[in-house]
């Protein structure tokens, strides 16, 4: 059974795996770190997002055993050490950007990965990269908000429908 060594959330990690576990199911399973969710195991729904090496990755897509080597951070390791929300967090709590919230550990890390690499992304390219994220309660209107007031850009012309 090969053995994969990866830094999740900070912390250095090794883990025997089998070499078809998922980065999902060692992430979940292994780790406890169930804050990443599964919604679907076929690459859809966006739950599952993480970052490897800083970009965002649907972790049901990956083998464990090819996240080795990598920096791995997840919903987790957002909110500081003494609980302070991170900013994207804050801004979905003051913009409920979030219901059920199945869907909100994979909207946050895609979101923090848009905003890294664009950091003050139109309603279109924020609607466009979250493509992947799917959320079947809010009608995504209040999570566009919530990116957007995130980069502190004005939320007032988000469309409402
Ligand atoms: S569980 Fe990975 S995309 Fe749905
Ligand atoms: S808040 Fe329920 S799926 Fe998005």
């Amino acid at each position: 059974m090969p053995t994969v060594t990866m830094v999740v959330n900070g912390q250095p990690v090794s883990q025997d795996v089998e070499a078809r576990t998922l980065l999902v199911d060692l992430l979940r399973n292994d780790l406890s770190l169930t804050g990443t969710h599964v919604g679907c195991d076929t690459s859809q729904c966006g739950a599952c997002v993480v970052h490897v090496n800083g970009d965002a990755v649907k972790a049901c897509t990956m083998f464990a055993f090819e996240a080795e080597g990598a920096e791995v951070a997840t919903i987790e390791g957002q909110a500081a050490a003494d609980g302070t929300l991170s900013n994207i967090q804050q801004a979905f709590q003051d913009h409920h950007g979030l219901q059920c919230g199945f869907c909100t550990p994979g909207m946050i890390m895609s979101a923090s990965a848009l905003l890294k690499d664009n950091p003050k992304p139109s309603e279109d390219e924020i609607r466009a990269y979250l493509e992947g994220n799917i959320c079947r309660c809010t009608g995504y209107h209040n999570i566009v908000k919530a990116i957007m007031a995130a980069s502190g850009q004005d939320i007032t012309a988000v469309a409402a429908e």
